[in-house]
């Protein structure tokens, strides 16, 4: 995934404790974009999450997501542009279309927002992979709002945007010859670039060729997608004026997606720092197999847009992106980078509660996150567990969470940090059963 996920700092509730303490106070539908759907014991949406999905940041003109994804599809002119594919997909489409194991953590009510149990918010833009081959396109960018439950900071929200792009090629001469034609394009343009990138094998034994591809025609196309995106990452990246002279550095790094082999991820080395951009690999020929395009084979890759405009336009807050303020918002003009300006920062307001979790019940950080998100918004900043431990009698749960409430645009009083706090509270104990220590 291009996010690393937290560490799972507690097991997971057994099924049957945690979902009588979500069902509490559940509706039997929810509408969403439109349209009403049941509910039932996985749901775990929550009304904070459902008001973001008709906002669709990608598309607001202006918005810097909006222009880094025109930047994007410019580079790539003869790509089919979509960017509208409704967030609700079944849990088949977002996992099993795509190889995921039955056991893969995304697939967790912990990790994933669920409408029931078959319909859920897609995590990634790799979810529609099967439906857009099977459409017949051969060249695409896909840009959409993904969600993942998550702990809270400046990097982390539990919305944000993704692009997948994937190219795929007919697997025979004709379809190889087209592959060689684009390689030696790509280059020639890359020859004459102030670019140094570091690359690792196209297969090895540790990132293998599929089993039913000619490791000739795989080498060809991996070689294909290194060379677009390294075209790409110079597009973004490229123009940098702070680096003076000195080339733009990308790296290539051996990874491991379900749905691709070999996988890479790719980083680049900006401002001092080495920053991972994006993940990518040869197609599974099973994800084509499914599409019914089974004589074809290809490339695609995932970036998540607000890491790469938080770096390009240095905007130090994720919550940033879904303000409404004319401070923020008057500051972006389309199709045009520019350094975000900071208006003031407004002060901190931290506030820990301390708890005894019901005995044999453990609440995971991300059923915190999400009760405080809900309760605050986006006028919480971070979230912290400071203290964890086990009463060695009693074998209960202790836990304490440092909660940071600050708004981005302006003076928050200790009172309503107060007020909210106590709302996180007694919702914990509704919810959760939590004992208020
Ligand atoms: N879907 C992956 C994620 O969300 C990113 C990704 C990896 C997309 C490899 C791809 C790919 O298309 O080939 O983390």
């Amino acid at each position: 995934m291009v996010r690393p996920r937290p560490p799972l700092s507690f097991p997971r509730l057994s099924v049957g404790r945690r979902l009588s303490a979500l069902a509490h106070g559940r509706p039997s539908s929810l509408e969403l974009l439109g349209n009403r759907y049941p509910t039932d014991s996985v749901t775990n949406l929550t009304p904070a999450i459902i008001a973001k999905l008709p906002l669709r940041l990608h598309t607001r003109p202006s918005h810097p997501l909006n222009t880094l994804r025109t930047l994007i599809e410019s580079h790539y002119p003869d790509f089919a542009h979509l960017s509208s594919l409704s967030p609700l997909v079944s849990p088949y489409k977002n996992f099993d279309e795509l190889s995921f194991p039955q056991d893969h953590p995304g697939r967790a009510v912990t990790d994933s927002y669920y409408v029931n149990k078959d319909l859920m918010l897609r995590t990634h833009t790799s979810a529609h992979e099967v439906e857009v081959f099977r459409r017949g396109e051969d060249k695409w960018l896909l840009t959409a709002d993904v969600y993942r439950r998550d702990e809270i900071d400046g990097s982390h929200y539990p919305v944000f945007h993704q692009m997948e792009g994937a190219r795929i090629f007919s697997a025979d001469a004709a379809g190889m010859k087209e592959v060689e034609e684009d390689n030696a394009r790509l280059r020639h343009h890359l020859a004459q670039a102030n670019i140094v990138i570091e690359d690792v094998p196209h297969i090895s034994v540790s990132n293998p060729n599929q089993e039913t591809h000619d490791p000739l025609h795989s080498e060809l196309v991996a070689q294909n997608l290194k060379l677009s995106l390294n075209s790409l990452m110079l597009t973004l990246f490229g123009g940098a004026s702070e680096r003076g002279s000195a080339p733009l550095r990308v790296r290539w790094i051996e990874a491991y997606f379900p749905f691709t082999s070999p996988s890479f991820e790719v980083e680049v080395f900006f401002r001092g720092k080495w920053l991972e951009i994006l993940g990518s690999g040869v197609v599974r020929q099973a994800t084509l197999d499914t599409a019914n395009v089974p004589n074809k084979m290809g490339w695609a890759f995932g970036l998540g847009l607000e890491r790469i405009a938080m770096i390009l336009y240095s905007i130090p807050d994720i919550r940033l992106f879904w303000s409404t303020d004319e401070r923020f918002i008057s500051q972006f003009t389309d199709r045009e980078i520019t350094t975000f300006q900071p208006y003031s920062k407004y002060p901190s307001c931290f506030k820990d509660v301390s708890f005894w979790t019901p005995q044999g019940v453990t609440l995971h950080e991300n059923d915190f996150c999400d009760v405080v998100r809900d309760v605050a918004g986006d006028l919480v900043e971070d979230v912290k567990q400071i203290d964890s431990f086990i009463h060695p009698k009693t074998n209960r749960t202790s836990l304490c969470y440092r909660v940071n409430y600050r708004s981005m645009d302006r003076s928050m009083s200790n009172e309503e940090a107060n007020e909210m706090q106590l709302q996180v509270v007694s919702r914990l104990q509704e919810q959760f059963g939590v004992e208020i220590r």
